[in-house]
């Protein structure tokens, strides 16, 4: 059965949604879905704007069926070959057979790579600044390497203001009928998948997010729609969803606040990081929120960490090192250049207390412009009342620094 949406009178969403994927690039848990967006115009000539993943092939097969009618389909436009959208290029060249294909150099590089055959169709290859004319329909074609992979550009329809944003503005949660984000709670239901989405997928590329937003600072006042290939399409309120992606790829906090992130073998440890927690909000600083780093998935943690303006890491000390789910919290931080915090360390061991050294020297020496509290909390096994001093220090100084 199709199921396809308006976006304008000629424009259409022909996307999917898959609540069976566990794991998004069989890493990230995605706990309510995902969507995978593709658009369909129906102009002069017909034009695909990017496919779905292989899981949503069929469904996407029938709703271009279903909207063309018995109408060609003229053009594919591949904005990103990454394969939850570049997966069905090749069903929609075989069953098309017609189908003229515009994409990057490298995009048609990355569909003869996994196999693909565009050389049987007419490809036509653009860059910066080329545009394209379907009919009454304008597009131009705008680069936009590294959001999220080397190939990708996004395309700007300058008849209707339709920014084609490829994995830009994007977002974790399956649409489930609903299209716009004017039509779900937002900043309830689908702020933080949405960091969680960018700041995993595309965070390490802050800078190339910059220059594309950029771009899109030039043309902001033509933008009618942002129609991205995951989540919400966007119709009102830009100047919202674009200042989080600016802070988010800036690395800047968008709040004031505390990440409290705890190992723990046996409560301890935990106990130290419930006890700071309770202490900060005693002093007024309520905007606190604590995981336990083994059972909280790392996307979760760098979330956060993208999101709160101070981290606490408090770790016990296993094998003379660093408790290793940390170490996997910390490493993940390095590799998407998470920079621009300030951090404070509790730390425990039973004999050779270690973890505090080591992640002051991780944190110093790989990771960039991160400040590190001189105030610690050490604890020996377990947190006596004789700590109070220390934890209080330690909460003071937190508090002072967010004030500075
Ligand atoms: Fe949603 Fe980079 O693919």
């Amino acid at each position: 059965m199709y199921c396809v949406r308006n976006i304008t009178e000629d424009l259409y969403w022909v996307g999917a949604n898959d609540h069976r994927l566990h794991l998004f690039e069989n890493i990230h848990p995605i706990p309510y879905g995902v969507s995978y967006n593709a658009y369909l115009l129906l102009d002069k000539e017909t034009v695909l704007f990017d496919t779905v993943d292989w899981s949503a092939c069929r469904q996407l097969l029938e709703n271009l069926e279903h909207l063309l009618d018995g109408r060609p389909l003229d053009w594919l436009v591949v904005n990103h070959m990454e394969p939850d959208h570049g997966a069905c290029v090749e069903q929609i060249l075989l069953r098309y057979p017609d189908v003229k294909v515009i994409s990057t150099e490298k995009a048609f590089m990355l569909m003869r790579q996994f196999g693909f055959h565009p050389d049987q169709h007419e490809c036509v290859t653009v860059a910066e600044g080329d545009t394209h004319c379907f009919g009454s329909h304008t597009v131009t074609f705008v680069a936009a390497p590294m959001v999220h992979w080397p190939e990708a550009m996004v395309t700007f329809d300058v008849t209707n203001g339709v920014l084609f944003s490829a994995d830009a503005f994007g977002s974790f949660i399956a649409l489930d009928g609903k299209l716009f984000a004017d039509e779900v709670n937002f900043e309830r239901d689908w702020l933080d998948e949405a960091r969680r989405y960018l700041v995993n997928i595309v965070g390490k590329y802050g800078p190339h997010i910059q220059l594309l937003l950029k771009k899109a600072g030039g043309i902001v006042d033509q933008i009618k729609y942002i129609c991205p290939l995951h989540g919400p399409v966007w119709r009102k309120d830009f100047g919202y969803f674009i200042d989080k992606y600016d802070k988010w790829s800036r690395y800047e906090p968008e709040e004031k606040g505390v990440m409290i992130a705890y190992a723990s073998m046996y409560g301890n440890t935990e106990a130290a990081a419930q006890a700071l927690a309770s202490k900060l909000c005693e002093k007024g600083c309520t905007n606190v929120k604590v995981h336990d780093v083994s059972n909280t998935h790392v996307s979760y943690l760098i979330s956060d960490a993208f999101k709160y303006s101070h981290i606490v890491l408090a770790s016990v000390t296993y094998n003379l090192g660093i408790y290793p789910v940390m170490h996997n919290f910390l490493m993940d931080m390095k590799s998407l250049n998470m920079h621009n915090r300030t951090f404070a360390l509790i730390e425990n061991g039973s004999w050779a207390c270690k973890s505090g050294d080591l992640m002051q020297k991780f944190i110093d020496e790989e990771l960039k412009d991160m400040t590190v509290l001189n105030e610690r909390l050490s604890i020996a096994s377990s947190m006596g009342a004789d700590k109070n001093i220390e934890l209080d220090a330690l909460a003071n100084a937190i508090i002072d620094s967010m004030n500075e």
